[in-house]
């Protein structure tokens, strides 16, 4: 047992998991508040403005959150931060249980977010960069399958806690056990051997690659790939790379939140209840598949992705996801429209595209969006490239929660899916074009490819 520990291949995945207990805080948080925002109306007779001020407090707090986390990481190392982060959560939670009145509510839920947004910057790059090439993309992607277990496990929780009165304090009280396990086993996490030749501290990086490689000869490789992957990043300050040779890859990040985003996962994953009813499902049956038919394959298929990232590469699997969730959508909208009114044929109708909507997301955009922003920045600007990107997930992340029902409203059941199809078309364009293959390659070789490619573009 002891020797499979000593195994440095065994001991990477070990590191993974532990730094993916932060996905697990991301799920958790992004399930939970369906279950508790119900109660806490209930219990405060909240009006709409105030509901949706809880719930943008968290996202306001993530977008902050990620701009702190890429300096902080960039600054003080890719270690600490997740510790840190795993207490501010921690706190957070907390504080929303115990919270005496609304605005202390709105105020611990934006602490929560802070966290959260660090998260979402921090524990991605930290997997990265101790990653090997032939295995990043299961490794980084043990985050996206920790976000969906922990999606899971908040409507566990929320539906063993039922709807009692101030049932909704003991669900945000049960995400600080969660980041306390984080914290604590946060300690065991190395610091990035990248970061630390940056910092010039070489005989830290030989020690701690010396525990995730197993000859001596492959961390001399690793340490000279390194040192030549950072004397050739010539640029250290963020906006000039993103006015020059960066850009692409800036577009490229946001981009790929745009379309994870506006295809609609969230709208779907809050509201799928509500549509199953709506299609026809009586309102206990539709819950019982919003959780557990969704929260289950959005586990699977995110299995299945990170067996087949590395394999196949990710650009097919982003296409063959974008090309399915179009279609799904599309069939989603008109059988809304075609029907009208629920019925036997239209529940499964939308069932069915519904699940196969979220196992296109889960194979392709749900773990790639994550996987390549920690691949196509330069070590040296790694943390504040990639908090550009979170922050926009996050905005992204409120504006279509909070248009969904608006748009439900406005423009019908049928429609509303027409338009998330539409991103989902424009988002397999989007990734025809603009997004690169990483697959194999490390990632000063992807900095590499990423130069050539500039040096042969015309200048502007
Ligand atoms: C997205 C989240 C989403 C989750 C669903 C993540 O990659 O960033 O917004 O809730 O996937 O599995």
């Amino acid at each position: 047992m002891s020797t499979v520990f000593r195994s440095p291949g065994v001991r990477r995945h070990v590191l993974a998991a532990i730094a993916s207990t932060g996905g697990l805080l991301f799920g958790f948080d992004t399930g939970i508040i369906s279950g508790a925002l119900p109660l806490i109306q209930q219990d405060w007779r909240l009006d709409t403005f105030t509901s949706s001020l809880l719930v943008a407090a968290l996202l306001g707090g993530a977008v902050v959150g990620a701009l702190i986390a890429g300096q902080v990481c960039d600054r003080l190392g890719r270690r600490e931060i997740i510790t840190a982060t795993s207490a501010t959560f921690a706190l957070g939670a907390f504080g929303s249980g115990l919270a005496p009145s609304i605005d202390w509510l709105i105020a611990s839920r934006a602490v929560v977010g802070l966290a959260l947004g660090a998260i979402s910057v921090s524990v991605p790059l930290h997997i990265a960069e101790i990653a090997p090439a032939k295995s990043r993309g299961a490794l980084v992607s043990c985050n996206q399958l920790a976000i969906t277990i922990g999606i899971l496990l908040a409507y566990v929780t929320a539906a063993l806690l039922g709807s009692d009165h101030e049932a909704w304090r003991h669900m945000f009280m049960a995400g600080s056990a969660l980041a306390v396990l984080l914290g604590i086993t946060s300690v065991a996490l190395l610091e990035s051997p990248r970061w630390l030749v940056w910092q010039d501290d070489e005989q830290e990086a030989r020690r701690v690659l010396g525990e995730l490689i197993a000859q001596p000869q492959d961390i001399d490789r690793e340490i000279d790939r390194i040192k030549r992957g950072l004397k050739a990043e010539t640029e250290n300050r963020l906006g000039k790379l993103i006015r020059g040779r960066g850009r692409p890859e800036m577009i490229t990040g946001i981009g790929l939140y745009f379309f994870q985003q506006f295809v609609g996962i969230n709208a779907i994953l809050y509201f799928a209840p509500s549509i199953f009813t709506k299609a026809g499902f009586d309102g206990q049956t539709a819950a019982l598949l919003a959780t557990v038919a969704i929260g289950v394959l959005n586990v699977l298929m995110t299995v299945l992705a990170m067996r087949l990232l590395d394999r196949v590469g990710r650009r097919p699997l982003l296409s063959i996801g974008f090309s399915g969730m179009a279609l799904s959508l599309l069939a989603a909208g008109l059988t809304f429209m075609v029907f009208g009114e629920a019925s036997g044929a239209q529940r499964w109708l939308v069932l069915l595209a519904l699940l196969t909507f979220i196992a296109c997301f889960a194979v392709s955009i749900g773990p790639i969006g994550w996987l390549m922003i920690s691949e196509i920045y330069p070590t040296t600007l790694r943390g504040r490239a990639m908090s550009i990107p979170s922050a926009a997930h996050w905005l992204f992340n409120a504006v279509v929660s909070f248009s969904f029902l608006p748009l439900l409203l406005h423009l019908g059941d049928g429609p509303t899916f027409g338009l998330f199809a539409l991103f989902g078309m424009a988002g397999w364009f989007f990734c025809r074009f603009l997004v690169p293959e990483t697959k194999g390659l490390a990632l000063e070789e992807i900095q590499e490819q990423q130069a050539a490619r500039a040096a042969a573009r015309p200048p502007t």
